[in-house]
């Protein structure tokens, strides 16, 4: 990436927000504001969300796919101020629980832009939806058809869409990998699962058949699996109206965008992906003699993720088996992704200048397990110690949405950086609030 006034960005800064700007003595400003001041005035371990790089990375895809809905996926992270700054973006929501549905709206987001997903959706999160008035309910198995036309009642009306399994393997992992049968999510394309869930959605006078939709996996980076995808979804929607007479509007392709967590990993490149699904879909469909659908897209990593940091403190440094490990006031129950995925991060020092060679470490967390590793193998400063601060960039997706309370350690803050100022979003979970919940018994 090249700066205009600065020329070419510093490499290891590569997968940082675009705002990130060194200062003295080793200092790191992010959203124009310290991280070393961050860590001094809200405590460690703290999150860093640059609101900028948010609001610019829902422009790039408002730019790139100014004909379709672009719908940021809730789960990545969500926060009031999240859904505010999604709104003004100009996107949708994709929400999976009543949870983040009701936040959403109480957030003040319109329902009609939401979009309800869930391979179990209790029925809380159906009368929620119903309730507040989502703009669509993604049907992801036969069972929950009449029950939601059931809930709809004899004059609404609820618009649906069917999820199907196009049968693409794609993804970062195994456990994100969910476009081929044999994984819990979605009706199958090749055993006819999804076209007889249309026949039975077109069966219930309540329910609005209002598309397709398909998510193949997450944290992708070429864009030939979309295509395949696509290729196959307007296949099916040419079948529906061969079978059923029936012309589908909307077409949903899911999230799951790669971006890379260390500098010269690849990325997924939206602008591409944007031109290349418009050409194909335009193409597809004149094949099948089909209108073109509006397209929706739902992008959560690739429009959050780099846009946090996480700062941490390290609390020992301890030299055993011939290895150096790291050990820093937070891990695995603010970030278990290199526990369940194998994920590597590219953490730095921040805040103190260091002449120390540097040094093979494994930055490891405080929790009680082996396998609470946060960054194993990396590059430090030969002279790190107690005290320092460690910051990891590419932490805004699904670090905080999926921290836990493990061990009793408390979920860290999150600080919103912005033009120079730094803002509370989240407080840290204090004992207090522990202890709370626990009503003894
Ligand atoms: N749409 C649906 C239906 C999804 O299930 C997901 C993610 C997305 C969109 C957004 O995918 P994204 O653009 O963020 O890749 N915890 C894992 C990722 C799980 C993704 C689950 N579904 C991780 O930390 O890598």
């Amino acid at each position: 990436m090249t700066d205009l006034m600065t020329g070419p960005r510093i490499d290891d800064l590569a997968v940082w927000p675009a705002s990130a700007a060194p200062l003295p003595h080793n200092g790191l400003a992010v959203g124009g504001v310290d991280l070393a001041e961050v860590a001094e005035r809200f405590g460690t371990p703290v999150y860093v969300l640059d609101e900028g790089e948010v609001r610019q990375r829902c422009r790039a895809y408002r730019d790139a796919f100014p004909e379709a809905d672009v719908l940021y996926a809730a789960k990545a992270f969500l926060s009031r101020a999240m859904v505010r700054w999604v709104r003004e973006e100009g996107l949708g929501l994709d929400v999976c629980s009543a949870g983040e549905l009701e936040l959403a709206v109480l957030a003040g987001f319109p329902p009609a832009r939401i979009v309800l997903h869930g391979n179990a959706k209790s029925p809380y999160d159906l009368g929620t939806a119903l309730r507040l008035g989502v703009g669509r309910i993604v049907i992801d198995s036969p069972s929950e058809i009449a029950r939601i036309a059931a809930a709809v009642g004899p004059d609404g009306q609820q618009k649906v869409l069917v999820r199907v399994v196009p049968g693409v393997a794609a993804g970062g992992h195994d456990k994100v990998r969910t476009g081929t049968d044999g994984q819990k999510f979605g009706l199958s394309l090749t055993d006819g699962s999804a076209l007889r869930a249309v026949a039975a959605v077109l069966g219930q006078p309540r329910l609005v058949p209002a598309g397709l939709h398909c998510h193949i996996g997450s944290q992708i980076t070429d864009v030939e699996p979309y295509v395949t995808a696509l290729r196959r979804m307007v296949g099916l929607m040419a079948r529906i109206r061969d079978v059923h007479g029936v012309v589908l509007p909307e077409l949903d392709l899911g999230g799951g965008h790669g971006i890379a967590y260390r500098p010269g990993e690849p990325a997924l490149d939206v602008p591409a992906l944007a031109r290349t699904l418009r050409g194909e879909l335009a193409a597809s469909c004149a094949v099948a003699g089909l209108p073109v659908p509006r397209l929706a897209i739902e992008p959560g990593r690739a429009v959050v993720g780099p846009a946090g940091v996480a700062v941490y403190r390290v609390l020992a440094v301890k030299h055993t088996g011939g290895a150096v490990f790291v050990a820093v006031d937070g891990g695995m129950s603010d970030n278990p992704r290199p526990a369940l995925y194998g994920v590597r991060y590219a953490p730095r020092l921040v805040g103190r200048s260091s002449t120390a060679a540097p040094r093979t470490a494994t930055v490891v967390g405080r929790h009680c397990e082996a396998g609470d590793v946060l960054a194993a193998e990396v590059e430090l400063p030969g002279d790190v110690r107690p005290g320092d601060l460690i910051a990891v960039p590419v932490a805004g997706a699904y670090h905080l949405s999926m921290a836990s309370a493990y061990n009793l350690v408390g979920r860290p803050p999150l600080v919103a950086v912005h033009e120079g100022a730094a803002r509370l979003l989240l407080r840290r979970e204090t004992l207090a609030d522990l202890r709370h919940r626990d009503i003894g018994g």
